[in-house]
């Protein structure tokens, strides 16, 4: 079935969504960016930030209005006022404050990836399901608008039946960068990859066979790899992520009807197109960044905790295992290591 238009997204407006307050835990750049973004675009309260060191946090409170900071992940999780917690940390200390925090009390969302692997995020599911709190993985382009057009048009049958979906994200970095360091699980798969991973997965469901090639950086950590993927219904996948520049950051899914793509920068709010063979239709957004897109998937979690769920189907912890486990075997194929590293997987 070919569309005569696209559908307009039904992600209801953030600024309805009940007020919870939030903790922020790890005062980096991605953490800046979800509370500005959370403050201009919802009623949510950043009430907290917890740093390893009080200065930082203190740093962090000051420029933007948070009321108290502390010095360690663990007051931070104690903190009676904090409802929820943001983790903000490095890959490799998701597993750990996401337990933390939901041991706590906390309901929680844990930046991407959720863990270094597919067991590490089947760990804190398990642990979110003991306690009966909300999880997710802070995927946060599965939460915009525009996903959810994609996500209709699919299933209007808008691109008729999916045969390939066609995913890379490349970037530059600055030296001295954390995605250079193999303490930190650097290189492009955690980082970047993990994005064209969701997208495939998320369409195509979990791999069933993959090819994967990889070259180091310099650094020590993988520079550059591409994988090419079957999945169910003789579908197939590619992605490629890389270090070293930027690529198209663009998502093409290939149907038996149409193409639709999710223009650059896929995983950032902004613009999509439907072409078919004899016209083309458009999904008009203003690309965006992670400050004006950030607070889509918190106000779905405060509606889920609100209404006494603890996943969202938009991006589930099953979903979350399902590109790790393409990850671990991507990672298996191409030598990448983590525990040659001193990280536990
Ligand atoms: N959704 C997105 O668009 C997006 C974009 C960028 C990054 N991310 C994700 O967010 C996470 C953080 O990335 P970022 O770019 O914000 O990193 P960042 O700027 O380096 O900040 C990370 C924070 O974690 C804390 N931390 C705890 N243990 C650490 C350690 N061993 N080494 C360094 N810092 C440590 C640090 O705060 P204290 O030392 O003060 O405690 C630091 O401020 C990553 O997992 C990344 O994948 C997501």
């Amino acid at each position: 079935m070919t569309l005569a238009s696209l559908p307009t997204p039904r992600t209801p407006d953030p600024m309805d969504a009940p007020t919870l307050r939030w903790g922020v835990m790890g005062p980096g750049w991605i953490a800046s960016q979800f509370t500005q973004s959370l403050q201009a675009h919802t009623r949510q309260e950043v009430v907290a930030v917890g740093s390893r060191a009080l200065p930082r946090a203190q740093e962090f409170a000051d420029k933007h209005g948070v009321r108290t900071a502390v010095g360690s992940y663990e007051e931070l999780a104690a903190l009676d006022d904090v409802d929820i917690v943001y983790v903000a940390t490095p890959h490799p200390a998701h597993l750990e404050h996401a337990i933390l925090s939901l041991e706590s009390g906390k309901h929680v969302i844990v930046e991407k990836p959720i863990g270094l692997s597919a067991g590490q995020a089947r760990e804190i599911a398990a642990v979110a399901q003991r306690t009966g709190l909300y999880c997710a993985e802070a995927l946060w382009t599965m939460f915009l608008p525009k996903w959810d057009v994609v996500r209709q048009v699919v299933e209007l049958g808008g691109i008729g039946e999916i045969t390939s979906v066609h995913s890379d994200y490349g970037e530059s970095f600055p030296d001295g960068h954390r995605v250079f360091d193999p303490a930190l699980a650097g290189g492009p798969l955690l980082d970047l990859g993990i994005y064209p991973l969701a997208f495939v997965t998320s369409l195509l469901g979990p791999y069933e066979s993959i090819a994967a090639l990889g070259q180091p950086d310099p650094h020590g950590v993988n520079g550059q790899l591409g994988a090419a993927m079957t999945h169910a219904g003789g579908t197939l996948s590619v992605i490629s992520t890389t270090l070293h520049g930027f690529l198209a950051n663009q998502v093409t899914i290939v149907g038996t009807e149409g193409v639709l793509t999710v223009e650059p920068t896929h995983h950032s709010p902004g613009p999509l197109t439907l072409r078919y063979a004899d016209r083309t239709l458009t999904y008009d957004e203003a690309p965006g960044n992670q400050a004006s897109g950030l607070h889509f998937q918190a106000v779905e979690a405060v509606r889920r905790i609100a209404a006494a769920e603890t996943q969202t189907p938009l991006w589930t912890l099953d979903d979350s295992v399902v590109a790790l486990e393409a990850s671990d075997e991507i990672r298996r194929q191409i030598g990448d290591d983590l525990t040659a590293a001193g990280l536990h997987e």
